[in-house]
């Protein structure tokens, strides 16, 4: 059977980190992972973290399993986290949470979910948008188009053309929309174009399917989730997927949630039913330990705090590097104009250069990113933030493939 099977080269980004750690250059920087770095270069597990899994582990007796629907404490308190303790929806209980091996399975569950309810849904996602989210969302069956997202000429949203497409759908369409700190570019959605968004999806009555990957990562634990809270209270149905990878540091424990907000409390549980029906097919039980360290922060004041401190100090750090590099890059590159970076929020930006001129970084200055031109800002660090701006302004000045 498996001899027909042809050998497929690795995913771009795994390939670009193994060419990263192969290269023995001193100078070399890494832009391409999504994952956090410290100053020193590492992904730290916060300490808030390490502290709730000796925890866990001192008192932990079994390892028998949990459950389909994962770790109840983690979906509520991770419900709660999302939307904000009081949301109209909790308290009215129209919001049911199921845990999931990382954001990645929350993506998958619920195109899942929306291919059982209807399988011709088609879901529209960003252009660009996040390069896994086609085989997460399609192998379910559904199939995707893209919506005018990012304006490479401004760095921010087209947000007149987004919209004009988006109110061509009909009724009953899946949108997929990132939260915050959108992967790959970076632009955000206003408070405004999320209020404007809210009325075109009402009017049309589409289905938003909210991708919350990056919380506390991009303005604050709140202002990420302006949108998919104001989605929750005002529509009958959103769908969101929740990770905790990024902000609990948590990414190999596999430790995410689907949330599924429905007009009603009995729909809710209905939905509910059939996720765990569907989780049973995909994975039969998520992962418990990630998912249990997460409810004890969030269920210890002091350890809640200690992590929100140190949430904080993670996104500070971007911001700071985001201010940085523009200013770095304004003294070697004077004649490009580089000052969107400023504007974006999380850890990715689209930096806008061509695919020979992210190769003629890699081969050249040894600064890796991935071919789109999409970086890490955080894989960044003040000492080698002028070498990257000088190696960015000699491929410039060199003309590598316009
Ligand atoms: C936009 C986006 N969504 C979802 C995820 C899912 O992450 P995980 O499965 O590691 O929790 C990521 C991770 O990089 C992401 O960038």
């Amino acid at each position: 059977m498996f001899e027909r099977l042809e050998l497929i080269s690795a995913d771009a980004i795994l390939s670009l980190m193994a060419a990263f750690r192969a290269d023995p250059d001193p100078r070399k920087v890494d832009l391409g992972v999504g994952v956090y770095r410290d100053e020193r270069g590492e992904t730290p597990i916060p300490a808030a973290v390490r502290t709730a899994e000796s925890a866990l582990l001192a008192r932990q007796t079994t390892k028998t399993y949990v459950g389909p629907a994962g770790n109840l404490g983690f979906n509520a308190e991770v419900a709660r986290l999302v939307l904000g303790a009081e949301h109209e929806a909790l308290v009215t209980e129209r919001v049911r949470a199921i845990q999931c091996p990382g954001g990645c399975g929350a993506l998958r569950l619920g195109a899942e979910l929306i291919h059982y309810a209807s399988p011709d849904s088609v879901v529209h996602v960003s252009d660009p948008t996040w390069v896994n989210h086609v085989p997460l969302l399609s192998g379910s069956g559904l199939r995707l188009e893209r919506y005018p997202y990012y304006d490479a000429a401004t760095g921010g949203v087209r947000f007149a053309e987004m919209a004009a497409a988006l109110e061509r759908l009909p009724p009953r369409a899946v949108v997929l929309l990132h939260a915050s700190c959108h992967n790959p570019t970076g632009a955000d959605l206003s408070q405004g174009e999320w209020r404007e968004l809210l009325s075109l999806v009402k009017r049309r009555q589409l289905l938003p399917f909210i991708d919350m990957a990056y919380q506390g990562l991009g303005e604050g634990l709140e202002a990420d989730a302006f949108g998919l809270r104001l989605f929750t209270a005002e529509l009958p149905e959103v769908l969101f997927a929740v990770s905790c990878s990024k902000n609990f540091g948590l990414y190999r424990e596999r430790t995410g949630a689907l949330g599924v907000v429905c007009d009603t409390a009995a729909q809710a549980d209905a939905a509910m039913s059939q996720l765990v029906r569907l989780a049973r097919g995909l994975w039969s039980m998520p992962p418990d330990h990630g998912a249990a360290i997460v409810h004890g922060v969030l269920t210890d004041a002091a350890l809640r705090a200690q992590w929100l401190e140190e949430l904080d100090t993670m996104r500070k750090r971007v911001q700071g590097l985001r201010r940085e590099v523009v200013r770095a890059l304004a003294e070697h590159c004077p004649r490009r104009d580089f000052s969107f970076i400023a504007r974006h929020h999380g850890m990715f930006s689209l930096f806008g250069i061509s695919t020979a001129q992210v190769r003629e970084l890699r081969a050249q200055h040894h600064v890796y990113m991935v071919d789109d031109s999409r970086m890490n800002v955080a894989g960044l660090r003040r000492e080698n933030l002028e070498y990257f701006a000088r190696s960015v302004g000699a491929v410039l000045a060199g003309g590598a493939g316009g």
